[in-house]
């Protein structure tokens, strides 16, 4: 009786944090919607999670449906889930010379003064910060981690692109040739892309994780392979895994690790669709968001 008394009132606790829109954040070239959730666990230098949605999803829709919510809960840490501004297909900007350019604009500049509104409403943890998306989301995630290296310790992302593969005319624009597979550029290329982006960056990169489904019939699995060449040079881990494990995380699965310090791991998903199931486990891990403490990863264990 008294445990579930206990669980009764964790239950009513976890269930009180409401999704909070964010107005006046700074710069917000795009218009994007700030939605901010700060569970009642929060805990003073806890990590912080950026969560972009999909196409045709909403800030709303990552928050219901995905499982963050709860872990945010469980480990007391906030998550930004920005809403695009683009009514036409809700896509985020991964497209514009302003988004793929350090604080130039777009919606990674939206995203970003999202990042440094929280950093300084909250007491997080800015060595701590992650960004973690699917489809257009992990599109973003790559964006934001080549675009504003300095905010983030590491990033997660499933059937993406790399970093610079949607670049178009305009905001928002939908790349066939990317998406469908047909621009395969070598590390060295994408790198480039990379550091055109903020050339006056010198610090660490953020570490990175992909996931993609070999059969993605919307994102191309080229994507992936293109992806493990771009954050492979850009963090210098060499293009060999140092280990590659079958069935891992789960039956039909590859998991490859690359570089000493683990800073880049890739996932191929066998049979899969663009409908690549999340593996939250894998996440948590690679942030290691259940860590508390002085030991947990973050900006500072990277190389720089
Ligand atoms: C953003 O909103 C402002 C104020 O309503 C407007 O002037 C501006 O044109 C909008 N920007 C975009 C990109 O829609
Ligand atoms: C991905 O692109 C390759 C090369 O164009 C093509 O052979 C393959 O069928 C595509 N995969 C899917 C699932 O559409």
């Amino acid at each position: 009786m008294r445990r579930l008394t206990v669980l009764a009132s964790l239950g009513a606790l976890a269930s009180a944090a409401e999704l909070t829109q964010i107005t006046d954040f700074g710069p917000n070239p795009t218009n994007a919607s700030f939605y901010l959730y700060v569970p009642d666990s929060f805990k003073a230098n806890s990590p912080l999670l950026v969560y972009p949605h999909w196409c045709h999803g909403t800030a709303q829709d990552a928050f219901g449906s995905k499982q963050w919510r709860s872990i945010a809960d469980e480990f007391g840490f906030p998550v930004i889930y920005p809403s695009s501004p683009w009514t036409v297909d809700h896509c985020w900007d991964v497209s514009s010379y302003d988004t793929l350019h350090h604080n130039e604009g777009g919606d990674s500049l939206s995203i970003a003064s999202m990042v440094r509104w929280t950093l300084e409403n909250y007491p997080i943890d800015s060595d701590r910060v992650f960004v973690s998306g699917t489809s257009s989301g992990a599109m973003m995630t790559n964006v934001m981690i080549g675009a504003y290296p300095e905010l983030f310790a590491a990033g997660s992302a499933y059937a993406g692109v790399p970093f610079g593969c949607y670049a178009g005319d305009g905001y928002a624009v939908w790349n066939a040739d990317c998406a469908e597979g047909r621009t395969d550029k070598t590390g060295e290329q994408w790198d480039a892309l990379v550091l055109e982006a903020f050339p006056a960056y010198t610090g660490p990169r953020p570490k990175m994780q992909v996931f993609h489904g070999s059969v993605d019939n919307v994102v191309n699995v080229t994507n992936y392979y293109n992806e493990i060449k771009l954050w492979t040079t850009v963090l210098k881990t060499g293009s060999t895994p140092s280990s590659v494990a079958e069935n891992d995380p789960v039956s039909g699965w590859t998991k490859s690790v690359y570089g000493e310090q683990d800073l880049f791991e890739s996932f191929l998903a066998d049979g899969v669709d663009h409908n690549i199931p999340d593996q939250i486990g894998e996440v948590i891990r690679f942030f290691d968001l259940d860590c508390t403490g002085e030991t947990c990863f973050s900006r500072k264990s990277l190389p720089s």
